[in-house]
């Protein structure tokens, strides 16, 4: 029997997406093991909020609205639409999607700088930098190139060497060129704000100790925190599209400041469109509230180390979690537009149901941060295998006798009572491998249940009981029986094909949770049955490698 747990409240994230480019896969890798997590969590019965929003500072973002011409607000206003109406394609279950270019985001910002100032956690330090006096602007490393001051490779950025991996500082590039204009950038000195990560080891150790990060991630930070934090340089001087920093004229923050902050501010604006003073009680540092955030094995440092200082000085709560994914490879190879490997998230919905690859990810995804490979044809296969032949086949072959034959009315008795409580009692290891993120385990499991539940329609052959009038009651039983063992798994399959499950919830006429699991449906009135999902055809593969070139 599952246990009675007290009711958890839980607040989780995605990364949030640059607002400068459409959503590519490896976005949807990450919003869909997320949003996985969150139904799951809503399904038994947690409070279970997500919220993210845009990141839509930097310089980046600058430049690109400067290349087409317009604002950096009308460029992000155009992204944001476009963001949202993907991500709402592929059913992701946000409860707000917000942005960083936004009043609570400048707010918060602000409260958490003024607090670590008045802790004395910032400092101001000249430094030199390359700067592009046609452009008028300082060069970060990615918009320098140069030749490497060790091994003098042609073509290097200004933070390493791609030919002899040594690191040094975009001042030490030989003749150095900015990527910006292409004219040679010249050394200048200006004031920058510094956080003094260095003297906070301590509470970023005593954080990673306390929260939930995997080992591998775990053993990264350690390394990391092993070799000494440097103080973090939290400002950029004008022209930068982002939150002037109060007190310092054309200063402003770092995107990598107020982006994190961003999920503070989208959960505010969320909250308070109901009840604003719940943000100061779910923030507080003894709040109840637990808070994951998924993302990317890229931006681990950021979260690991910069976040968790930064709250826990301004006294806000630190995560409870993070839950860091692998990079998705096409095809195996890395995803990239220039080298022709990539589709987008917009292209792949024009071809496919996105639950397909919401089933597929799920079946790959686990605990590891290695990277995970979508492979088409592999897709193709596990789809038509898993969803169409084992799953949806249990009901397809069942239901039709129960329209036919019995009126859609369910039997008042199960036929096999050790399968139906086979099924029970799994549902408890698969509920832990929810909650642990081993989606592939979860898959494989509920799969295996599938496969068991067609065994049994096969030994028992309703198709030639039904031929003689005194096994009635017994083919009533049996269809029954597969009916709800299909229910079972409906429901386990929920937060991973949300929309296959509630066309099957229409037909068995029920809304059930993962305690229902329990209860099996009898005496039950249920519809007629229509198709639930068409076969992943070797067309649509083809439409998708033909996008893929574009
Ligand atoms: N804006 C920052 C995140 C700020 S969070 C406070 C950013 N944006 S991003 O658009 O580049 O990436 C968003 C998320 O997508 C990150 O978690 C990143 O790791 C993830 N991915 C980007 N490319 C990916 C793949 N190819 N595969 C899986 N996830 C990938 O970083
Ligand atoms: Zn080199």
């Amino acid at each position: 029997m599952a246990k009675k747990t007290e009711k958890r409240t839980i607040l989780v994230t995605s990364a949030l997406p640059y607002a400068n480019a459409p959503l590519h896969l490896g976005h949807i890798l990450e919003h869909t093991q997320t949003d996985i997590w969150v139904r799951f969590q809503r399904l038994t019965g947690n409070e279970c909020t997500y919220v993210c929003a845009d990141d839509a500072h930097g310089t980046p973002i600058m430049l690109k609205a400067d290349e087409l011409g317009i604002d950096p607000e009308k460029l992000i206003n155009q992204i944001y639409e476009n963001h949202i109406n993907t991500f709402s394609a592929y059913n992701i279950a946000h409860d707000n999607y917000h942005t960083t270019h936004s009043e609570e985001n400048r707010m918060l910002s602000e409260r958490v700088f003024e607090a670590l100032n008045k802790k004395g956690l910032i400092e101001v330090k000249v430094i030199e930098q390359l700067f592009d006096t046609s452009k008028g602007m300082f060069l970060s490393d990615r918009y320098v190139k140069g030749r490497c001051p060790k091994c003098s490779a042609e073509d290097q950025y200004g933070d390493n060497c791609e030919i002899c991996s040594s690191t040094y500082e975009a001042t030490d590039l030989i003749d150095p060129i900015s990527v910006i204009s292409e004219t040679p950038p010249v050394v200048k000195e200006s004031e920058h704000l510094f956080f003094k990560l260095s003297s906070l080891k301590k509470d970023i150790d005593s954080w990673l100790k306390e929260s939930k990060v995997q080992q591998p991630v775990q053993n990264k930070l350690s390394e990391w925190l092993k070799d000494g934090l440097k103080d973090w340089d939290i400002s950029r001087d004008s022209p930068y599209f982002g939150f002037n920093i109060p007190g310092y004229k054309d200063k402003y923050f770092y995107v990598w400041l107020d982006a994190p902050i961003g999920y503070l501010a989208s959960h505010l604006n969320y909250l308070s469109k109901q009840d604003s003073k719940k943000f100061e009680e779910l923030w507080s540092p003894d709040s109840k509230q637990e808070i994951y955030h998924f993302i990317g094995k890229d931006i681990m440092y950021f979260h690991a180390l910069f976040f968790p200082a930064m709250l826990s000085s301004a006294d806000l709560k630190t995560p409870s979690g993070i839950f860091t994914h692998g990079f998705l490879t096409l095809d195996g190879e890395k995803m990239s537009k220039s080298r022709g490997n990539f589709i987008s998230a917009d292209d792949f919905v024009s071809v496919l149901d996105p639950e397909y690859l919401r089933y597929y990810l799920a079946s790959k995804l686990g605990t590891g941060v290695d990277d995970i490979d979508l492979n088409l044809e592999d897709l193709r296969q596990k789809v038509n295998s898993d969803l169409v032949n084992k799953f949806v086949n249990i009901a397809s072959r069942s239901a039709k006798f129960i329209t036919k034959d019995f009126n859609n009315k369910l039997s008042a008795k199960i036929d096999n009572i050790e399968l139906l409580n086979e099924f029970i009692e799994t549902s408890e290891m698969i509920a832990m491998c929810y909650e642990n993120l081993e989606l592939n385990k979860a898959m494989k499991e509920i799969m295996a249940l599938a496969d068991k539940a067609n065994r049994y329609i096969d030994r028992m052959e309703p198709w030639t009981l039904i031929k003689d009038d005194k096994n009635k009651d017994l083919v009533h039983q049996i269809c029954s029986t597969s009916i709800n063992l299909f229910r079972i798994l409906t429901i386990m399959l929920q937060p991973v094909t949300p929309n296959l499950a509630e066309k099957s919830f229409d037909y068995l006429n029920d809304r059930p949770t993962w305690k229902d699991i329990h209860k099996p449906l009898l005496n039950h009135n249920v519809y007629n049955f229509d198709p639930l999902l068409t076969r992943v055809e070797d067309s649509h593969i083809t439409q998708l490698l033909e996008l893929k070139n574009v």
